[in-house]
């Protein structure tokens, strides 16, 4: 009998913060592990620890922002595997520190957006061939509440007095785009849902007081990633249930 396929996991900056978290926990579940790093010795540290956990894993060296990046490593996988289970978008930044929306240059916006929107989309782009091979398929884009149109907007909610707009608009434009994926992915089978970490002490987080452990910032992600027979689609969700979009 030909050895039963691993499922195999590609996620985007996964070599720190809520991304390698999820990395370990999808890993010990017995998950084939893609680590996307654009940080060559940062990247082959995340592997090692993983590897020092019995974690089947593999460093892709990826920049999301990097169209040569991208192809080089959905041929590698191709190669390599030939299909891909699961697709975690998670890398992800905020150069607009909450400056005002009215002096904040389109610059630091576009850097915003080029990582987690475009760089998004075209990740995405590159594996669904890949993802189209697998008998399960599913995305998650790890997205944020600052991203929600409904809590920026509503004056009960602690986000609507919240600015940073090239941070909130990139998340929002990732909401958006889970819902049209979703939708032109449906009749393939294969599904796509965003996520709110919530506040996570990483890197990036802590920066504005994030206080959850990554244990916590990475569970919702790991709670669809582990269900790979799950047929839901077009949600945003955080760990306490569903989100407004
Ligand atoms: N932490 C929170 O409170 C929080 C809340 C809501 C949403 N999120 C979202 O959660 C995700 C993970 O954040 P985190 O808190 O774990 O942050 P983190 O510790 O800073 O990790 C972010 C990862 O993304 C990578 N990355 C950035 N730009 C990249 C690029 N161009 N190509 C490939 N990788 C790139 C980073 O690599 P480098 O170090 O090389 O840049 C890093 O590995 C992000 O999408 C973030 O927006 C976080």
């Amino acid at each position: 009998m030909p050895e039963k396929q691993s499922v195999l996991t590609l996620i985007t900056g996964a070599d720190k913060g809520i991304g390698f978290e999820t990395a370990m926990e999808l890993g010990r579940l017995g998950q084939h592990i893609l680590v996307g790093s654009r940080d060559k010795s940062r990247g082959f540290r995340a592997v090692k620890r993983l590897h020092q956990q019995r974690i089947k894993s593999d460093l892709m060296i990826l920049d999301v922002t990097s169209a040569a990046s991208i192809r080089a490593v959905a041929d590698r996988i191709r190669n390599q595997f030939g299909y891909l289970n699961i697709l975690i978008n998670n890398a992800g930044v905020a150069f607009d520190h909450h400056e005002s929306a009215l002096t904040m240059s389109i610059e630091t916006i576009r850097r915003d957006f080029d990582v987690n929107f475009f760089g998004l989309i075209q990740v995405t782009q590159a594996m669904v061939p890949l993802l189209l091979k697998a008998d399960h398929a599913k995305i998650i884009n790890v997205s944020s509440n600052m991203g929600s149109l409904d809590l920026a907007s509503d004056p009960t909610s602690q986000f609507y007095n919240v600015s940073s707009l090239g941070y909130q608009a990139s998340k929002a434009a990732v909401n958006s785009a889970t819902i049209t994926f979703s939708k032109t992915l449906a009749h393939v089978g294969i599904t796509v849902n965003a996520v709110n970490p919530g506040y996570t002490a990483t890197d990036f987080g802590g920066r504005f007081g994030g206080t959850q452990t990554v244990q916590q910032g990475a569970a919702r992600i790991v709670s669809l990633a582990r269900d790979l027979d799950s047929e839901v689609t077009g949600t945003f969700s955080e760990n306490a249930g569903k989100l407004p979009w």
